[in-house]
């Protein structure tokens, strides 16, 4: 078998077998194909697609690259959330120690930033000392301890597709539904869970644009997830503009210390409750999700969310003093405010536009090799319905270089729009898809 007819295969439109699919999997996790053919081949598969049964060999072979972590010994049932994608989407941060502070097991295995989104573990490591690359063994000695780890992927879990992960953020080849959903259940069938929540982003900050394939990649997920006997809930939730207020790591995890206090801002809180309270749901805590929501405002207001959040922090190695005292977070050196140029409402963000001018600043990679700048970034202060007086702030920036902040502040000038009328208010949970 050879990779050159794999790739002129998929590039002509044509379907591609299961050995085909192990072959090219195992061949470039184990180095014997190099970047640029898997690069093409990626390319061909965000153009000509994969049908159900490829996506599921894919994902079968990518879950196989690596080891399968059993978790039966820990009591309970372990559920895990994953998000598609989006600008500002910090939730899995507050999230996780929330869930687990109800007694729910969170074995939480993220990723970096990819194409204009932030990442988990970038942002986690903004904590000075936070370990994402935590041992086998410590992983399931923390679940153990405190119901919540998080962690990147190991080099035993998935590694097929931390290697095309990383390729296809420096590729172009990101949105695609096949890729994306091999991408996210391959990991997260390969971490031990028993259910799985998905947030299925869509909007114009989303990799997923039109709702409608959103929903399509959430059935694909969903379809894959109950194959292997998991439970799954996919909610389609809205990104047309960024999450909270906060882009880029350090910042991002400020926002949470806030939304962790029981403060912060509200589309971010409503987002967390809701795919909490499914996961309470799957987690057999609640049998309906609007008690599941009661529990969890709870938890955010008494502090119980908090405290496991710090208990996290340091099973992980890092520095509780900065979760504290965030002062100690990284911080840039520079800050240039955005001024609104006219009176009215905010009509429209262009979210990927935002997310790649926080990305300039230095908090996304452009190449593999890159190494992200983890103070910098953007807090928007205006969001879409907000009215706004010419000289008003719409945003900071945040930034420690000064050759990109011209690039960076004519992006997010021009991502805004605003017009005379206030738009119609958006729903920011669409839909909800079971498997
Ligand atoms: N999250 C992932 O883990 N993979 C993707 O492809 C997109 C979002």
């Amino acid at each position: 078998m050879r990779i050159y007819d794999i790739i002129l295969k998929k590039r002509n439109s044509n379907k591609l077998t299961k050995e085909e699919i192990v072959f090219f999997v195992n061949g470039y996790t184990k180095g014997g194909i190099p970047d640029y053919q898997v690069s093409a081949l990626l390319m061909a598969i965000y153009f000509q697609g994969m049908d159900d049964e490829e996506t599921a060999f894919l994902t079968e072979a990518m879950i196989k690259s690596g080891e399968v972590y059993d978790l039966s010994l820990i009591p309970g049932k372990k559920i895990d959330k994953h998000s598609t994608g989006g600008v500002g989407d910090k939730v899995s941060i507050i999230l996780a120690p929330l869930i687990a502070s109800v007694g729910v097991v969170v074995p939480m295995m993220s990723g970096r930033g990819l194409g204009h989104t932030g990442g988990t573990l970038d942002k986690l490591e903004s904590i000075p000392g936070f370990r994402t690359n935590l041992t086998k063994e410590e992983f399931i000695s923390n679940l153990k301890k405190i119901n919540v780890a998080m962690i990147g992927q190991s080099e035993n879990i998935a590694p097929a597709d931390k290697k095309l992960y990383a390729l296809r953020d420096v590729t172009g080849t990101i949105e695609s539904i096949p890729l994306i959903a091999s991408s996210i259940m391959s990991k997260k069938l390969a971490e031990g869970i028993d259910g799985l929540v998905l947030d299925v982003k869509t909007g114009n900050g989303a990799f997923m644009k039109k709702e409608k394939d959103a929903v399509r990649l959430a059935k694909v997920m969903a379809a894959i997830g109950k194959k292997m006997g998991k439970d799954v809930v996919a909610l389609i939730t809205d990104m047309n503009q960024p999450l909270g207020n906060a882009i880029g790591n350090s910042l991002e995890i400020k926002e949470c210390i806030e939304v962790l206090k029981g403060r912060g801002p509200q589309d971010l809180i409503d987002i967390t409750l809701e795919l909490g309270a499914y996961m309470l749901k799957l987690g057999r805590k609640v049998n309906n999700v609007s008690k599941g929501r009661d529990i969890l405002k709870r938890h955010l207001s008494d502090g119980s969310a908090y405290e496991r959040f710090k208990d996290m922090i340091r099973l992980h190695g890092g520095d509780v003093s900065a979760i504290n005292n965030p002062s100690l977070l990284p911080s840039a050196r520079y800050t240039k405010e955005l001024l609104s140029d006219k009176n009215g409402y905010i009509s429209k963000m262009d979210t990927e536009a935002i997310g790649i001018a926080s990305c300039i600043l230095g908090a996304g990679r452009e190449r593999i090799e890159d190494r992200i700048d983890l103070a910098v970034g953007i807090v928007v202060e205006k969001k879409v319905g907000d009215k706004i007086r010419r000289s008003e702030r719409l945003a900071t920036l945040y930034y420690n270089s000064e050759d990109k902040i011209t690039e960076a502040y004519k992006r997010l000038h021009d991502a805004y729009q605003i017009s005379r009328q206030r738009p119609k208010k958006r729903r920011l949970i669409k839909r909800i898809i079971m498997a």
